[in-house]
């Protein structure tokens, strides 16, 4: 499809998906060409909204159709599994929303049907498509700070969610760690890859989701990650990445920044700032620009989104909701035990 025109379809008409489309109704080299919805109805007034030629009130529908090249997911987490599955399953290529799968069997059998279908797979990590983030990663990696030391990362929502908001619902998935905690640990898995150790503690909900949580991750390096998560109080939302030569501080919103300060030792503080061609800070775009780019490269995953990544992601959320004993519908029979990482 080199060139051509990259034809989308959108799974459910909530919050992100609105937002989504928003930011690729103005992407060269897209278009929206269909949505679904659980109602008729709601996928009809989504595309009357966003100018979308074919509205599905079911999944199989969309996943079914062939002027559809990919598919991207935006149900509640707990859906995630089953949504994107179909799609691959029916031949679509999938842009999947974070968390990427309840845990990590989930991500497995994805992944493995991907592989089965060969069709293109990525989670939606808006943040490792961020171009300052790409930029901050390229300075640690040249060594801008030395060898990294310590990594600080807190993602908290002041709210308040009521007991029936999808954050507090068990059967959806809901808590902190997976839907806010994933960028403070995808932020970390980022610079340093898969932790060695994991530690945790959480105060859960009468409902057995976790209000906030506090995750230490270890590596054989020496590295240690701080990282907090929270839908009880408003954190800074900042993250740091300190090593042997000098500490990057990024302010308020760090999955996605429009400012970063390098500070190297002996070295006045130097600032990197977005560039305004980049569009708003929240864009989406840049996620879409990347599965674009990879759909027209004949790409089955992007470099930019590993789905190794995503898995040792999903490997390190597990390890913490065992230590901190939040369990999913489904997960609590044999077999459907979360992983267990040393440490
Ligand atoms: N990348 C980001 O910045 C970002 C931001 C927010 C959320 N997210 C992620 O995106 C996903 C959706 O979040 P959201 O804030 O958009 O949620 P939302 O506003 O509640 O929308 C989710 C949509 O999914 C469908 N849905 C609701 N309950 C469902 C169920 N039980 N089974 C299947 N589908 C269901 C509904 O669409 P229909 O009625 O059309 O079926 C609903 O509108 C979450 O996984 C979240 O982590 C990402």
């Amino acid at each position: 499809m080199a060139g051509e025109s990259v034809r989308w379809g959108i799974l459910a008409t909530g919050g992100i998906a609105a937002a989504f489309a928003a930011d690729l109704v103005d992407l060269p080299g897209a278009e929206i060409v269909a949505v679904a919805s659980r109602r008729r109805e709601s996928a009809e007034a989504f595309a009357e909204r966003f100018g979308v030629e074919r509205a599905y009130g079911d999944w199989e529908s969309l996943a079914a159709d062939p002027d559809v090249d990919v598919v991207y997911v935006a149900t509640p987490h707990a859906a995630h599994r089953a949504a994107a599955g179909l799609c691959l399953e029916a031949g679509r290529n999938v842009l999947c929303e974070k968390p990427f799968t309840l845990n990590l069997r989930e991500a497995e059998e994805l992944v493995a049907l991907a592989r089965e279908h060969d069709r293109f797979l990525m989670e939606a990590m808006w943040m490792y498509c961020n171009p300052l983030v790409r930029r901050l990663k390229s300075l640690v990696e040249d060594g801008a700070i030395g060898e990294v030391r310590t990594v600080h990362a807190d993602f908290g929502l002041a709210g308040p969610f009521p007991a029936a908001h999808r954050l507090r619902d068990r059967a959806l998935g809901g808590g902190a760690l997976l839907d806010l905690g994933v960028y403070p640990v995808s932020f970390a898995q980022l610079l340093l890859g898969e932790p060695d150790g994991v530690a945790a503690s959480a105060v859960l909900s009468p409902e057995g989701v976790d209000l906030q949580t506090g995750a230490v991750l270890s590596w054989e390096s020496g590295a240690l990650a701080s990282l907090h998560c929270s839908i009880v109080g408003g954190t800074a939302v900042t993250a740091s990445v300190t090593g042997s030569r000098g500490r990057i501080d990024i302010p308020s919103g760090f999955f996605h920044p429009d400012r970063f300060v390098l500070h190297r030792d002996g070295r006045d503080p130097e600032e990197f700032a977005a560039d305004p061609a980049d569009g708003p800070r929240t864009s989406l775009r840049h996620e879409a620009a990347e599965v674009t780019r990879a759909l027209r490269a004949g790409e089955k995953e992007s470099p930019l989104v590993p789905l190794e990544g995503t898995l040792a992601v999903m490997r390190t959320l597990d390890a913490v909701r065992e230590r901190i004993g939040v369990r999913y519908p489904g997960e609590e029979t044999a077999g459907d035990e979360v992983a267990v990482l040393a440490g």
